[in-house]
């Protein structure tokens, strides 16, 4: 039968497919298995990107730096020191996309002669805690002195004077296979 619209014969439709299949079509089932197949493949590809995402930004940071251990040298080096000991310690470490080089300078203090455990020694760094100037261990003062607004700190890198407010930031450490170690990327103060 001709259909007219406005006295225009319409097209005839001869493909089905393209109209909404009703609820009782035999096609549906197959049609919904598809959709949810594709929801299902998009809700996967985004939780994998979701995890790049989160290992690339977290992982370099909770991942290797935080478990970093340098070791800074062998303990017998420094348990009879009687002033604090200069070091430049370098560093590297592979994060999840690359390689990491790094230096620090530190200053190793033995707390008593003969020092053989972890809480005899103390790892600082010597910058300085006011405006982060190196501050010089001045041999002829017995202390560190900053060379900027005139500071000074103790051997053990405790502020005496300032303008600086507080003591030395210092490296947590550890003595393994006889060396005394540390994180030079995690520092604390006291
Ligand atoms: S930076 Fe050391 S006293 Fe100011």
């Amino acid at each position: 039968m001709k259909m007219i619209d406005n006295g225009n014969e319409l097209p005839k439709v001869t493909n089905t497919s393209d109209l909404d299949m009703p609820e009782s079509s035999p096609n549906l089932p197959r049609r919904r298995f598809l959709a949810w197949g594709i929801y299902g493949i998009g809700a996967v590809v985004t939780m994998v990107l979701t995890i790049l995402s989160v290992g690339y930004f977290i992982a370099p940071v909770v991942g290797a730096a935080s478990e970093l251990e340098v070791p800074v040298g062998e303990v017998t080096e420094f348990n009879n020191l009687n002033v604090p000991k200069a070091i430049e310690l370098n560093y590297q470490f592979t994060d999840s996309f690359k390689q990491i080089t790094g230096t620090a300078q530190i200053y190793v203090a033995a707390l008593r002669k003969g020092a053989n455990t972890a809480e005899d020694f103390k790892i600082f760094s010597p910058i300085c805690t006011h405006l982060g100037c190196m501050v010089p261990w001045v041999e002829a003062e017995n202390q560190f002195h900053c060379p900027c607004h005139g500071s000074t700190f103790t051997a053990e890198g405790v502020v005496t004077k300032g303008p600086a407010s507080r003591n030395f930031d210092q490296y947590k450490l550890a003595i393994k296979d006889g060396k005394l170690v540390i994180n030079p990327l995690q520092t604390f103060t006291v």
